[in-house]
């Protein structure tokens, strides 16, 4: 027998993946949220690479920005013992399935690929339950941006505005223009979104985490609030009629065809840009919401995984979960879907000035305290307290509720979701 020549053999298989396609190939079954043009894109990526490996993609995606429909039917499939192999969860909701004792633990694989040190701590923090990976970190985006359409500002004689003073002056001649100044979704995710972002930009980081992160009720009742809440309600003047539940991405393509000036949302956004084949810069252009300008409101999507038996399904879980924060995975999927990689040493040449501008701000913002957790992206409080945050935002934008009440009220459905 010739040994040599069969270890020869066995390397060359090994790399060309024949033993990890035949001997330990399984299925992942995967419920994500990712739907739209260029999240689907996105997605895509980590499916072709997963079948390069012999593994086979069960595709479970729940329409529905923000993944609230999403989340709806995994807490349904999981009460009825039957979760999917893995799941797109994020923030503290990762602690609430870890307590429930479901998750796969994944340090093998963490500690394999040296996660602790590529990936940033204020990340690595909420993927660990008890000290132990419980999830994959996929991407950062960031939230407080606003998209525009400069052709519209050129034919409405209009600046593209760094306050809110010199919004309301753009909007208005906007709207006179003829064009509609904000493309708006009304859905309380979408709301809370814009909301957010007006809250760090005007009243500041410390006083966004005191409100939005601790929850603290001086902070949530106070004359900082009420002005917020109603600069927030400031926009809807300059929104369309038929803004109430249209979808993210609905309002995104209306800054893309040109009939609409602005959009504030997260970075996302700029994926559908880009399956549209719009040009950052030229086409269109992307820059802080009003006021932010140095606060960076963040939002990691992840996967968790289900335990479970089989031995196929584990080895495509662990190969899910090296994937997605591999070199490749990392800088294709970032370039579609709008974020950053979430690891350090990918190279930096395929992304654009937006993700660059990003990227810079994330190290900056880090070091200045100014990077804070997503309220409305279920970065910063468990989705209870998340989800009574979301009422009262969308109670007041559609209603006749005054600020000052809606600060007050707060306080109050904050303490009972607790
Ligand atoms: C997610 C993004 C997603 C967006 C719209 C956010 O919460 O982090 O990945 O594209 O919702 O659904």
């Amino acid at each position: 027998m010739n040994f040599k020549l069969l270890a020869k053999i066995a390397a060359v298989l090994t790399l060309v993946g024949i033993f990890s396609t035949s001997a330990f190939a399984g299925k992942v079954e995967v419920l994500h949220w990712w739907t739209s043009g260029g999240e689907a894109k996105s997605v895509a990526v980590l499916k072709d690479l997963l079948e390069k490996e012999g593994h086979s993609w069960k595709d479970m995606a729940v329409a529905g920005g923000a993944g609230e429909n999403a989340m709806t039917v995994l807490k349904t499939r999981a009460m009825a013992g039957n979760p999917p192999t893995a799941a797109q969860v994020k923030g503290p909701a990762i602690q609430e399935w870890a307590q429930e004792g479901l998750l796969a633990n994944l340090d093998a694989v963490a500690k394999k690929e040296n996660w602790d040190k590529l990936v940033p701590s204020v990340v690595t923090d909420v993927m660990k339950y008890e000290g132990h990976y419980v999830a994959v970190p996929v991407n950062v985006h960031k939230i407080n941006w606003m998209w525009c359409n400069p052709a519209i500002f050129i034919k409405a004689k209009a600046k593209i505005p760094t306050t809110w003073a010199e919004f309301e002056i753009a909007a208005q001649k906007i709207q006179k223009a003829g064009f509609i100044p904000v493309a708006f979704g009304g859905q309380a995710w979408q709301e809370a979104t814009v909301f957010e972002s007006v809250v760090i930009g005007q009243a500041g980081a410390d006083f966004y985490k005191k409100a939005l992160v601790d929850t603290d009720p001086k902070a949530l009742n106070s004359p900082e609030m009420i002005k917020a809440l109603e600069t927030f309600k400031m926009i809807k003047k300059y929104t369309d009629k038929n803004a109430p539940g249209r979808d993210w991405n609905m309002a995104t393509s209306m800054v893309i065809r040109g009939e609409a000036a602005m959009q504030f949302m997260g970075d996302w956004a700029k994926g559908e840009f880009t399956a549209a084949g719009k040009n950052p810069g030229s086409d269109y252009v992307a820059i802080p919401v009003p006021e932010s300008a140095g606060t960076y409101l963040f939002n990691v999507d992840s996967f968790i995984m289900f335990n479970v038996k089989d031995s196929g399904a584990k080895a495509a879980q662990n190969a899910m979960a090296r994937l997605i924060l591999g070199n490749k995975f990392q800088e294709v999927f970032n370039v579609n879907k709008g974020s950053i990689p979430v690891r350090s040493g990918i190279a930096k040449a395929s992304f654009d000035d937006i993700a660059l501008r990003s990227m810079d701000e994330f190290a900056a913002t880090s070091a200045n305290n100014t990077l804070l957790p997503s309220m409305a992206h279920g970065m910063a409080v468990f989705p209870a307290v998340q989800g009574a945050i979301y009422d009262v935002v969308t109670k007041f934008y559609n209603s006749d509720m005054t600020a000052k009440k809606a600060a007050a009220k707060f306080v109050t459905a904050i303490a009972a979701a607790k």
